[in-house]
C-alpha cells in the first residue's frame, strides 16, 4: 500500500482551511515572518542554563508540568513577575500568568474563553496576520479601526463602539499591539492608553493587549502597559519570548486576572506546554534577560538602518516608510500603481520573500501597494542585496522605481 491510496476526501470534516503546501525551504532573501537575527542568539548562557537547570531538577521532568502546576514553570513565572513590574509598570503575581505555547497559542486561549462566531472586535486596521487569520476562521467580524504615527486612532475606536451600540451590537474586545505595533511599528502613547481605557469602561468592553514586541525599543523607554495602567481589570495581556530571545522555542505567556485566567485555563488542554524550553528560560532569564535585550536592540537597530539605507538607495522616493522605534518590522508603501501581491510572487521567484501588505490589514484597498519588511534575520549584506533585486523586479513589472542608487533605469520589455 502507498502513502496516497487510501482517500481521507470523505471523512474530513466540513470547513477545514486549505491543503497546507509542502516545505520548499527559504527564499534567499528573506524578508518574510517574524524571524530573528541567528547572530544574536545568546548560545553559550542557553547552552550553560540548560545544563545547570538539568543537573538541579532534571528530574522533575517526570511529573507532567514539572512540579509547578499547570501554569507553567514556576521560576519562568516568577521571572516574568519581576520583569513585567520592571519593564511595564505591571503588578502582577505568578498566579496571574499562564505559560503558553508560543503567544499564538494564547490568542487562541483568549479567542477560545470570549469568541464565538458571528460576535464583533476591534482591531487595529492593520494588524498580525495570525491575529486576523483567527478571527477570519472563527467566523468573527473584525472591524479595523484606522491608526497614524502613534497607533490606533481612538477617536476612531469610539465612533465605531458609539455606532455598534446603535444598532445593538456589544463588541467582544478590543484588540491592540500598542507597543511596537506590527506591521506599522507604532507605540501607542499613555495619553491614548488612558483613552482607550476611558472606552473599554464607558462600554464594558475588554482590552486585549498583544506586546509582544515591547522589549525592542531602540531606547529602552516604553509607556507602561495598558494592564498595568487599568483600574477595573478588564484587560488581558500577552508576551513572548519569541521576539526577545528565539521563536522557535515557542514560549509566550498570558498574565489576567484570576477570575478570567481561571476560564482560560481549562482551555489548555495539552497537560502543559515544552518543559525544557520553560526551564531553559526560567534559567537563562533570571541572570541574563535584562543584559540580552539592548544588545539585541543595537544589533536590530543597525540592521534596520541597512534596510532604511537600501531602500533610500534602490527605490528613491519610490519607497516611503517612517523610522520604527523598535521592533523587527518597517511597514513600506510603494507607488499605488504596485499590485504588492504581483510584485511578491515576481519576487520570490527572483529569491526575494516579503509579505503583502493585504494580508496584514482589514482594509485591502489601502495596503494594496504595501509591504511589510522583517529585517531581524536576513544579514546585512543580504538586506542590501536582496532590496537591490526587488528593486528591480518592481521595475520590470511595474516601471518603478525610475531611479536606483541615483542610476535612471528603464523599465525592461
Ligand atoms: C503581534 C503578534 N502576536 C503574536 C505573535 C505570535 O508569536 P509567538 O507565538 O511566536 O509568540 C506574533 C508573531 O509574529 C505577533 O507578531
Amino acid at each position: 500500500m502507498t502513502a496516497a491510496s487510501f482517500d481521507f476526501t470523505s471523512v474530513l470534516r466540513p470547513g477545514l482551511p486549505p491543503a497546507a503546501p509542502k516545505w520548499s525551504g527559504l527564499a534567499k532573501f528573506n524578508f518574510t515572518g517574524g524571524n530573528n537575527d541567528a547572530e544574536q542568539l545568546p548560545l553559550d548562557a542557553l547552552m550553560a542554563a540548560a545544563a545547570s537547570v538539568l543537573a538541579r531538577e532534571g528530574r522533575t521532568l517526570a511529573t507532567y508540568g514539572l512540579e509547578s502546576g499547570p501554569l507553567g514553570y514556576l521560576p519562568l513565572r516568577r521571572f516574568l513577575v519581576e520583569k513585567l513590574k520592571r519593564t511595564a509598570g505591571i503588578a502582577c503575581t505568578a498566579e496571574e500568568i499562564l505559560v503558553t505555547s508560543g503567544s499564538l497559542q494564547a490568542l487562541d486561549l483568549v479567542n477560545g474563553a470570549l469568541l464565538a462566531s458571528g460576535d464583533t472586535v476591534l482591531i487595529e486596521q492593520e494588524s498580525y496576520q495570525g491575529s486576523l487569520n483567527r478571527l477570519t476562521r472563527l467566523g468573527v467580524n473584525a472591524l479595523g479601526i484606522p491608526l497614524d504615527r502613534d497607533g490606533m486612532r481612538v477617536e476612531a475606536a469610539a465612533a465605531a463602539l458609539a455606532d455598534l451600540k446603535r444598532r445593538g451590537i456589544h463588541a467582544k474586545y478590543i484588540y491592540t499591539i500598542p507597543t511596537v505595533q506590527n506591521p506599522t511599528a507604532t507605540i501607542l502613547p499613555e495619553q491614548r492608553r488612558v483613552e482607550l481605557l476611558k472606552l473599554s469602561q464607558e462600554y464594558e468592553v475588554p482590552i486585549f493587549e498583544d506586546d509582544c514586541y515591547a522589549d525592542l525599543i531602540w531606547d529602552g523607554r516604553r509607556p507602561p502597559a495598558i494592564y498595568a495602567m487599568s483600574k477595573r481589570g478588564g484587560v488581558i495581556h500577552i508576551g513572548s519570548f519569541s521576539k526577545s530571545i528565539a521563536p522557535a522555542l515557542r514560549v509566550g505567556y498570558i498574565v489576567a486576572p484570576w477570575e478570567i485566567l481561571s476560564r482560560i485555563l481549562p482551555l489548555k488542554t495539552d497537560a502543559g506546554s515544552g518543559a525544557l524550553e520553560q526551564m531553559v528560560l526560567g534559567e537563562f532569564c533570571a541572570r541574563h534577560f535584562a543584559d540580552h535585550v539592548p544588545k539585541l536592540t543595537r544589533g536590530l537597530r543597525a540592521k534596520v538602518e541597512t534596510l532604511m539605507e537600501a531602500l533610500a538607495e534602490q527605490f528613491g522616493t519610490a519607497a516611503e516608510f517612517e523610522d520604527p522605534k523598535g521592533g523587527i518590522f518597517l511597514w513600506v508603501k510603494l507607488p499605488d500603481a504596485v499590485d504588492i501581491h504581483k510584485l511578491a510572487q515576481a519576487a520570490l521567484a527572483a529569491g526575494v520573500a516579503i509579505n503583502p501588505g493585504p494580508e496584514w490589514s482589514t482594509d485591502k484597498a489601502y495596503s494594496r501597494s504595501r509591504m511589510r519588511l522583517c529585517f531581524a534575520s536576513p544579514s546585512h549584506e543580504a538586506i542590501r542585496q536582496g532590496v537591490a533585486v526587488l528593486a528591480d523586479v518592481c521595475r520590470r513589472e511595474f516601471g518603478v522605481p525610475v531611479r536606483s542608487a541615483n542610476v535612471e533605469q528603464r523599465a525592461r520589455a
